[in-house]
């Protein structure tokens, strides 16, 4: 008997790769991976959309395989949104909630997060959440969850995460061009970040770096909470685009020396020789190592200033923890241990039902963790999830009270 009860999906727009996840959720709230499928992307520069089509028709003909892998067509998905245009703002908000005696309630916490919201983030930026870390009773601090308590004045203090509204319009119109209703948009960093870290990293201090192609993005958790989300406008591509300007060959060339033979370690040896098109390459170890390294520090030194500026630098107990497609470099860690002064390991998805175990890669990091937010943020049953109208959008008002924790 099939116990299916709904679907979840995740979708992960990336500059180079589209991806998507479909997980079956049983009356037990058991998951279980059903279909997967990534194809290359195209019409993205830097994380943000360039035109719509490109993602548009890529999504399209990346979901025809998951939709056949997993019999189920797929109408809606949490999608990932990513660029340098992606802020965490720290705000407060103050309220009176009545007498003394008054026990806070749902509309208590909607009314002081909107104080805390309006105005403090600007027209043109959409709120995709917002995450109270800290409320205060009648000047008593250290209040986690208010809700049933008595007082007569609360206080909030939250981080709001947020992008520009024309790109976060934009892509859910992209996706509609794939006839995928947005139901949610999550940073891809913050989505990968929930694929790979456990509470306890979490609650002590950890950073996640999502090394992609284009972009590289920071998202820095404490006290169980996201507390960051920075993205650095440079990626794994640049690594390839550099190799094949310094070594003089193509960039297909130039993507198989660095996914092959460049390790993190930079240990000097034998000269690369590559056999590409019938036609035999010879390069220079050292010099590969010379320019991949110095465009990895580059990066690097980008994201400890990123943690710098969150106020993290040499305060993060658990380290980092490197996901994306660019963090499959051999030993990149050991390399990122060195920049960042910090401890480095390497993230990955596990423990993942049905067909899961396949795409338990550090590039699904980001599918994943939308796929899992998709679970938790809807509890439709699957007749209403297939009806849900194209295009609408389950936005930051409406998930109010179903408060997910990034
Ligand atoms: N084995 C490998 N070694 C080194 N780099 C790799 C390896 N495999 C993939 N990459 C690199 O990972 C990058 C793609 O990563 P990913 O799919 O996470 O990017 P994306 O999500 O499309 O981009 P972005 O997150 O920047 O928008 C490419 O630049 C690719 O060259
Ligand atoms: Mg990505």
């Amino acid at each position: 008997m099939d116990e299916t009860v709904r679907y979840a999906v995740g979708l992960d727009v990336g500059t180079e790769n589209v991806r998507a996840v479909v997980a079956s959720i049983d009356r037990a709230g058991k998951l279980s991976v059903v279909g997967y499928n990534e194809a290359k992307n195209s019409g993205m520069r830097k994380g943000i959309l360039a035109n719509l089509a490109g993602p548009a028709d890529a999504i399209d003909h990346m979901l025809g395989e998951v939709e056949r892998m997993s019999g189920y067509e797929i109408h809606s998905a949490v999608v990932s949104v990513n660029g340098s245009q992606l802020l965490t703002t720290k705000t407060e908000g103050m309220i009176a909630v009545g007498t003394i005696e008054h026990e806070i309630n749902e509309e208590d916490l909607y009314r002081v997060e909107d104080v805390a919201v309006t105005g403090r983030v600007p027209a043109n930026r959409e709120i995709l959440d917002v995450i109270p870390f800290g409320y205060s009773i009648d000047g008593q601090e250290g209040v986690r969850d208010p809700l049933g308590m008595t007082g007569a004045r609360l206080e909030m203090r939250a981080n709001v995460v947020s992008a520009l509204q024309p790109n976060c319009d934009n892509l859910r119109k992209s996706l509609e061009g794939a006839k995928v209703a947005t139901e949610r948009l999550v940073p891809s960093v913050v989505a990968g970040s929930r694929a790979v870290l456990n509470e306890r990293q979490k609650e002590n201090g950890v950073a996640v770096i999502d090394l992609g192609a284009a972009t590289t993005s920071v998202a820095i958790y404490e006290e169980g909470d996201l507390q960051y989300v920075g993205v650095i406008p440079a990626g794994s591509i640049n690594i390839t685009n550099d190799l094949a300007i310094c070594l003089e060959t193509s960039t297909d060339v130039a993507e198989e020396i660095k996914k092959r033979y460049v390790t993190g370690a930079f240990e000097d040896g034998k000269d690369i020789v590559i056999k590409m098109n019938r036609e035999e390459h010879t390069f220079s170890r050292e010099q590969v190592n010379e320019v991949v390294k110095a465009r990895l520090a580059e990066i690097f030194d980008k994201v400890k200033k990123e943690l710098r500026k969150a106020g993290y630098e040499k305060r993060l107990p658990e380290g980092a923890v490197l996901i994306g497609g660019g963090s499959k470099m051999r030993d990149l860690d050991i390399f990122a241990k060195q920049e960042l002064e910090m401890s480095v390991r390497l993230g990955c998805p596990k423990g993942l039902g049905g067909v899961g175990s396949s795409i338990e890669k550090p590039e699904y990091s980001a599918t994943i963790g939308l796929m899992l937010f998709a679970a938790d943020s809807d509890s439709r049953p699957i007749k209403s999830a297939q009806k849900k109208a194209k295009g609408e959008s389950s936005g930051f008002l409406k998930n109010l009270f179903k408060k997910f924790k990034f």
